[in-house]
């Protein structure tokens, strides 16, 4: 790749030039003539502008009277001069419609407004013109680098929220700071909430830390459950990415030849999946779990370097994040040869078992949690058939026992959306402890766990990890099961293989 010459960007140069090459007036000059016009027709508005501004209703409602500020983050060191792809913080995508790409260090601010209500005005740090030293000097922001950015009119056109220069944000978040509280999202952009730091302090007000993390701890909690029901839209491109995870996993099976004869064939399982979703998507959503034999026994085996032998399992947990950041959470657990041996069939269909279990339990005005007890009361029984827990299946079940984590140590399911783990800040009661509603979206995915080193099970079961995660989305009676076009059943997985690899 072209480097440039320059060192690590500091949080407060952002935007400043990477490149300390001395350019003459000659070429200044020459550089910024001749070049076409720009495109001057205004791009389209984004299909989720709408929903955006929805959202941003609801979020303004619950916070009526503050400013609340969203930042999307800054580009992030990857080494030296080398800077991760950028991903915006979830909550910024959420609320303004946003997905791959854009637009690092933007911040989306609702301004509180006298009549009630909020403004929503998005600052960025727009295209410099060709006559800038930015346009071809800076390696990490310049469009001769990196490529144009837009133009405030045409970030305002695809979103439909006023645009402002990120210049004019110090400003505005001192604006009436002894009136307005400020809150915000503090992990997004350190140098942003350095800022609100500073103006809550000019504010004149008395701050004290601990009130303001509360403020700002409230903040995500509602932005977390701001997400827990999904629109038509977000539940379409969960879809999507339902889907081109689907066509990743027939990519792997296409590759599992490949893979056993392969030294760290986990990789080549790994790379099938991972090309499919940068060709069909942004990307992964989590880094692909590729776990052959004893490694599927390790929770987020993520190192992929092993061997993937005739006679194993494997599994793959793997999801396909789409432009728009919706991803998906997918586990099959498959027969590297294409067919299951009795005993990785026993114990693959106590976790599918299992699994049936929890979507039978899932639907409205049943708690969240209960999915989860429907999943291990059939383990905990199944466990007990085989004389594996020291206690009975009802007293393992009881908070005091809960023996059978030995070997299902992990949660049945989590919220899904934006991010894999989605609205995590929520409360208990809006989360764990809430009934499901029409809407919502999470995984259902049990397992079974036993380590190669696990002396408490018999020589068979060892080395075997086996789990199966599909994403739901709850309708009115029940849960669609949108990972269904992936094959779950011993048989159809088998036979689904089979007609791949010939
Ligand atoms: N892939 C992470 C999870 O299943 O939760
Ligand atoms: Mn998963
Ligand atoms: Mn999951």
């Amino acid at each position: 790749m072209v480097s440039s010459d320059g060192t690590q960007q500091q949080l407060a140069d952002r935007g400043s030039n990477r490149s300390q090459r001395p350019s003459s007036d000659a070429f200044r000059a020459f550089i910024a003539s001749g070049w076409a016009p720009r495109e001057s027709a205004l791009p389209a508005r984004l299909p989720a502008a709408d929903h955006a501004e929805a959202r941003r209703r609801r979020l303004g409602d619950r916070f009526e009277g503050d400013r609340l500020v969203l930042p999307a983050g800054p580009l992030k060191v990857r080494s030296n001069d080398t800077d991760y792809r950028f991903r915006p913080h979830s909550a910024f995508a959420h609320l303004t419609g946003l997905g791959t790409d854009e637009e690092p260090d933007a911040v989306l601010v609702l301004h509180p407004q006298a009549q009630g209500g909020h403004e929503a005005v998005l600052y960025f740090r727009p295209l410099a013109g060709r006559d800038t030293e930015e346009f071809y000097a800076d390696a990490r922001y310049g469009e001769f680098w990196v490529g144009a950015r837009p133009t405030l009119a045409e970030l305002e056109a695809r979103t439909g929220i006023r645009c402002a220069h990120i210049d004019e944000l110090p400003d505005a978040l001192a604006k009436d700071a002894g009136q307005v509280h400020l809150r915000v999202v503090p992990e997004a952009d350190e140098a942003i909430t350095a800022l609100v730091v500073a103006a809550r302090s000019s504010s004149g007000q008395e701050v004290d830390a601990e009130t303001s993390q509360a403020e700002d701890a409230a903040l995500a909690e509602a932005l977390s459950e701001l997400r827990l029901v999904k629109d038509d839209w977000e539940v379409a491109e969960l879809r999507r990415a339902v889907d081109a995870t689907i066509a990743g996993f027939a990519e792997i099976v296409r590759q599992l030849e490949r893979a056993s004869g392969h030294p760290r064939g986990e990789r080549v399982i790994e790379g099938a999946f991972g090309a499919r979703a940068r060709e069909d998507g942004n990307g992964i959503g989590y880094d692909t779990i590729a776990a052959a034999g004893d490694h599927a026994t390790t929770l987020h085996w993520i190192r992929n370097d092993g061997r993937v032998r005739a006679g194993e399992l494997v599994l793959v947990d793997a999801g396909v994040e789409v432009d728009s950041l919706y991803t998906a959470d997918v586990t099959r657990t498959l027969p590297v040869d294409g067919v299951f041996t009795d005993v990785q069939r026993r114990v693959y269909q106590a976790v599918l078992d299992a699994a049936d279990a929890a979507f039978a339990a899932a639907k409205p005005g049943v708690r969240f949690r209960d999915v989860h007890t429907a999943a291990v009361t059939v383990l905990a029984h199944r466990l007990a058939e085989w004389g594996l827990l020291p206690v009975g299946a009802e007293e393992a079940l009881t908070p005091e026992g809960q023996q059978h984590r030995r070997w299902m140590p992990h949660g049945t399911s989590h919220h899904l959306g934006l991010d894999v783990h989605d609205c995590a800040q929520a409360r208990r009661e809006m989360y764990l402890d809430a009934e499901l509603e029409p809407g919502m979206v999470f995984t259902i995915e049990p397992g079974l766990y036993f380590k190669a080193d696990d002396l408490s099970v018999p020589p068979e079961l060892r080395g075997i990890g086996v789990r199966i995660e599909d994403d739901v989305v709850v309708t009115a009676s029940g849960v669609e099961n949108l990972s269904a076009a992936l094959p779950r059943h011993p048989d159809e997985v088998e036979a689904w293989m089979a007609s791949l690899r010939h």
